[in-house]
């Protein structure tokens, strides 16, 4: 069994979305990054069994927040199925003229988080310092999705008892800084993820990636640690249950 802690299950990127859930062995946590997708998730938490949600705004999005986004988001947030807030965050890639703009958004939704004591799951590009500043003082579990800093950053952010999401990216040639991570730091600290349609792992990289190929990630894992990957992907297994508490859902299955 395998949980991909992140990805995007959009209906406009599969043809055959029905058929990819329902292929995968183990649970899905479906993320939004702005009304429509989190309207998607809602349907998709609430159609099969193994797939989970997690609803936000993204900070690209930044300019597309209506006055339902927060109402979409708080009257979901308690669907048992919903496991917590993201993707949100700080994406300082492409626009920086928006910094606090973005930086706003980023606060209401721990905000909102905070106060159903629910996870978050955190997208952070070319932003690290605003992005530990804001957090290092937040009061509910935080997944740094697709984690893309430093060892350095990296170690900062597990000393706030935050994981980190790793992905297909690990298996890249040149990810040298996230495979000094993997070797390095606890695998306590890891969460399994695709981030699908995007960054498909080797031996899959350009194609279109699915859930289930975060076994290959799982693999590269077990290589770079010394480790079985059935350890590995248990490991990590254990990790989502904690981070997401999906012990009893996922225990007694149908809710
Ligand atoms: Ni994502």
């Amino acid at each position: 069994m395998l949980i991909d802690t992140h990805c995007h299950l959009e209906k406009n990127e599969y043809d055959d979305l029905d058929n990819i859930i329902r292929s995968m062995d183990g649970y899905m946590i479906a993320s939004g990054y702005n009304d429509e997708t989190n309207l998607e998730v809602i349907e998709l938490v609430n159609k099969y069994d193994n797939v989970y949600g997690v609803i936000g705004i993204h900070p690209e999005e930044v300019d597309n927040v209506t006055s339902d986004s927060f109402r979409i988001i708080e009257d979901n947030i308690n669907n048992p199925k919903m496991l917590g807030i993201g993707e949100i965050g700080l994406d300082y890639y492409y626009v920086k003229d928006n910094k606090d703009k973005q930086i706003d958004l980023f606060k209401k939704q721990i905000e909102i988080a905070e106060a159903y004591n629910k996870p978050i799951v955190v997208h952070s590009r070319d932003a690290a310092q605003d992005t530990y500043n804001i957090l290092k003082d937040v009061k509910v579990k935080c997944d740094i999705h697709c984690f893309s800093y430093s060892y350095e950053m990296a170690c900062e952010f597990v000393k706030l008892g935050f994981r980190l999401g790793i992905g297909g990216v690990l298996t890249f040639k040149n990810s040298k800084n996230l495979k000094e991570i993997v070797e390095k730091l606890d695998i306590d600290n890891f969460l399994l993820e695709t981030d699908s349609p995007y960054l498909s792992p080797e031996p899959f990289r350009g194609k279109k990636n699915n859930p289930s190929n975060c076994f290959y990630v799982a693999r590269k894992i077990a290589e770079i640690k010394g480790m079985d990957v059935n350890d590995v992907i248990n490991k990590l297994n254990k990790n989502a249950i904690e981070q997401f508490d999906l012990y009893i859902k996922i225990i007694y299955g149908k809710i």
